[in-house]
Parts: C-alpha cells; structure tokens; sequence
C-alpha cells in the first residue's frame, strides 16, 4: 500500500485518485476548488461519469480516500504526489502550464523528505525539466520528477484505468522507479503491461498516441468525403480496412470530427512544439485542417437540404463532444450551434448530460433547451444530430416524423440507422454514407 496525494481533482484526477484507493492505496485527493471539494465531500460527484460514483462512496467508507481543499497539507501528508491539474491550450494554442508550475512550488515548499512529483496531466516534452527547475530554485531537498501520463476516456474512464492497455511511466532516478512500481504493482499482478521510459519519450508518448489517433479520425473523414463524390459507402470501406490488423477497426468512424478536452488541444501542442524546435509537424497540420473543415459539415448539409436557413427551426441532438460525458470542451456541437445561429436559424437543443455546461459556458448562445429529445424535435423542419448517445442511435422515427414539422435529417455522427429513417419518411444524410440504395456489406467470417 502506498500513501499518495492527487494535486487537482478534475475528469482526471478524481478518477485516478479513486481507482488508485480501489486498486488498495490510500489517497487524498486536494483541490483549490472550495466547490468541487464541498460537493464530494457531500458525497456528489462534479462531473458526468459512469461507474465513478458507487466506486467514490466505496472507498470513502473504507477510509481510503479522502478530499481537501488543503493542498499544502496534502503534498506533506505523502510521498507520491501525483500532479492532474489542467493544461488548456493558451492564446497561441501551446499548453498552458501555468497550474503545473503553480503546483510544482507547493510541491517544493511542502518537501519534508524525498517525494516523488507525478505528472499525470498531458504535457509537452521538456516539463519535467521545467518543473525539476522550479522545485530546484525553492529548495534543496531531494526529490525526483516523473512522467505517467492517462490514457482513459471520459464515459468509461473508470473501466480505462482499471484495465488499460498500457501504463507509461518516465523516470530517471532509481528511488523513484521503485515507488512507482509500488504504485502500479497492483496492475503489473493483474498483467496489464507497464512501460518504464526515460521521462522526455514518455511526455512525447502521450502527445503521439493522441495524435495519431486525430490522424486516423481525420483520415475517414477525407475518405467519407471522397466516397461522397465517387459513390462508395464510407461504413463498408472502414469495415474492409479495418479487418487489417495493421490498421485496425477502431477510430475509423466518420462524422463531423473529433472534439473533446484531448484531441484537439494535444494535437496543437505538438505541433506548437515542433514549431518550438524548428520542426513542422506537416501530417499533423493537416490533420487539424481536415478537422476545422469537418465540424462545420453537419450545416452544409442542412443548407443543401432546406436552402437558407434564417427562420427555420433546427433541432439539435446532442451537445457534448461524444457520449456518455457532460464535457462539452471543444465540442463540434457547439461550432455547429454558432453557425446555425450566424444563419438565423431558431436552435433548440437537447443533450443527456451536456445542457447545463452549455448555458453555464456559453450564454452567448440565443437557442432553446428541451427537456427530451422528441420535445426538442417538436416542430422542427430539421434535425442535426452531434453526439452518438445510445438514445440517439435508436429513436422511435415514427414519433420522431409526427412531432418534426419537416423531415430532413442529418446524421453527423453516423450513428443512425439512416435506411430505417428513409422508410419513415425521412429526407436523410450522413457522413460518406451511400443512401441512394442499401451498400452490399457481407462479411462473412469461418
Ligand atoms: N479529461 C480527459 O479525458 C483527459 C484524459 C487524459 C489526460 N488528460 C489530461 O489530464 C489533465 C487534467 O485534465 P482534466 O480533464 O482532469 O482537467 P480538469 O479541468 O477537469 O481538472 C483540473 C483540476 O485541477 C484543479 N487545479 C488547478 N490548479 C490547481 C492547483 N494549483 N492546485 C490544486 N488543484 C488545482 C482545478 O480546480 C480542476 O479541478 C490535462 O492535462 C489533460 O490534458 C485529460
């Protein structure tokens, strides 16, 4: 069992404090926000996440995790401090590490003997030089840096953490290797595979993984795009090359782009990095392009469909930046929401989990919020769907069409059954989807 402290109790902290209690450790989990920490003590939990509850209330009354808005008596109490607090994209798109550094100085003023820094926020190559420097000009107590950065998603972030595919871990000294096994050694018995590195690869790791998967994402998309043009249907062309295990099937789904508090902002960083070193991240350039281009398709599409669209009541499903989450971080939906509002067009929208962020953050946004998804439909000449929630993927179509005032519909998530639409009565479109006739799609598998 190690003692560890969690400096930032957000998506990624609390989750990571949380599992790190189940996984058999003791953890306190601080915060400078008065709010968040009220709310878990109270037993509530600040965002949307599935599973993240029932797993909080557990080990809260098994005494194994705790909250304080202390942080300073936090980073004494232990000497694992792992650092999760945010890294948003500044003015010019690079990390914003100005939180890091905020922490690496309560770090070294509250050093009582050798502890271990832990970044597990998404950082650029070099932090940890940065944060050691930091630490340094306070104090010369020994202490050692290292790089675990978080792979999970928001939706299923628990199950992530507590069955990843990996665990990357970047450090330089001895001492602090050995705690960090300690820390993961329940997941080494389970056999989940642990990368050590030095701690520059690790940092490097995170921002690769992330943007190569922008890059697949990006890649159907321009192949949706085209499949549009030449008559392909984008689902089967995913299908066949996903069955390749050099490729692989996951992330190949067409749609009106990624979004999210990661994507986005880590594949800018990289490429802000590059330009920091002289290097241009040409691929990664593009893929940001594609990307721009694509959150704005979902409106094209309907202006294709209804012509103008100033006056015309607009349904829009879905408002995080995908399902199972209240993060609405770079979400497409709200790019969508601006241009249709730029349009003049009468937006009302709903979501499951997403509705308060939006009028929290975005009171700017002139629209309507439904109370259900067929009361948002109701009277709508069309309807745009920007987030893959289960409810979404299956609605009843032919509640749906008596409700609408029009019958257009765009799938921007190629979520749908659009063919069951069309039968409905629906005047459908998709994302590099062939809906003129059934595509053939037989796979056939001894
Ligand atoms: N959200 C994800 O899905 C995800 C996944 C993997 C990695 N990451 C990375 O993890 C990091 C954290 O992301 P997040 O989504 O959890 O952010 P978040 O905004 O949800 O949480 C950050 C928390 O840090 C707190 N904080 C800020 N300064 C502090 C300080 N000096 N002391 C104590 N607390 C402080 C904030 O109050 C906030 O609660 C980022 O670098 C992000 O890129 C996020």
């Amino acid at each position: 069992m190690v003692n560890i402290t969690i400096v930032g109790t957000g998506y990624v902290g609390l989750v990571t404090g949380t599992c790190l209690a189940e996984a058999g450790h003791k953890v306190i989990c601080s915060d400078v926000s008065e709010k968040k920490i009220a709310m878990l003590k109270a037993g509530e939990i600040p965002i949307y996440e599935p599973g993240l509850k029932e797993l909080v209330e557990k080990n809260v009354k098994l005494g194994k995790l705790s909250f304080t808005t202390d942080v300073a008596a936090a980073v004494r109490a232990n000497d694992v401090v792992f650092s999760a607090v945010g890294t948003p994209p500044d003015k010019d798109h690079k990390a914003d590490l100005q939180f890091v550094r905020a922490v690496a100085k309560t770090f070294a003023e509250n050093l009582t003997g050798f502890k271990v820094f832990v970044n597990k926020s998404t950082v650029p190559v070099g932090t940890a030089d940065m944060v050691s420097k930091v630490i340094s000009e306070i104090t010369e107590k020994e202490f050692a840096v290292a790089s675990n950065p978080e792979f999970l998603r928001e939706g299923c972030a628990v199950e992530d953490f507590m069955e990843p595919d990996r665990i990357v871990i970047g450090t330089e000294k001895e001492k602090a290797r050995e705690l960090m096994k300690q820390v993961y050694a329940p997941f080494e018995k389970k056999g989940y595979p642990i990368v050590f590195t030095d701690i520059k690869s690790a940092e490097l790791i995170k921002y690769a993984s992330n943007s190569f998967i922008a890059t697949k994402i990006s890649f159907i998309n321009e192949i949706a795009n085209f499949c549009e043009l030449v008559g392909a249907d984008v689902k089967a062309v995913a299908k066949g090359m996903g069955y390749d295990e050099r490729i692989g099937s996951k992330y190949l789904h067409a749609g009106v782009g990624y979004g999210g508090s990661c994507f986005p902002k880590d594949v800018k960083a990289l490429i802000e990095s590059g330009k920091e070193n002289s290097f241009p991240f040409r691929i990664l350039e593009s893929v940001e392009e594609v990307n721009e281009h694509q959150k704005g398709l979902g409106v094209d599409k309907l202006k294709a469909k209804l012509g103008s669209l100033e006056g015309k009541r607009i349904a829009v499903w879905g408002l995080a930046f995908k399902n199972k989450t209240d993060d609405i971080r770079e979400s497409p939906a709200l790019t969508a929401i601006a241009r249709l509002l730029e349009e003049k067009a009468d937006v009302v929208a709903f979501d499951f989990a997403a509705m308060d962020n939006v009028k929290e953050q975005h009171p700017e946004f002139s629209i309507e919020y439904a109370s259900e998804m067929y009361e948002a439909a109701k009277g709508a000449e069309a309807l745009l769907v920007m987030t893959d929630w289960q409810e979404f993927r299956f609605p009843d179509y032919a509640k749906l069409k008596e409700v609408m005032s029009g019958n257009v519909l765009v799938d921007g998530k190629n979520c749908m059954d659009l063919f069951e639409a069309k039968e409905a009565g629906f005047d459908v479109q998709g994302f590099g989807q062939k809906l003129s006739e059934k595509p053939m799609l037989e796979v056939i598998v001894r």
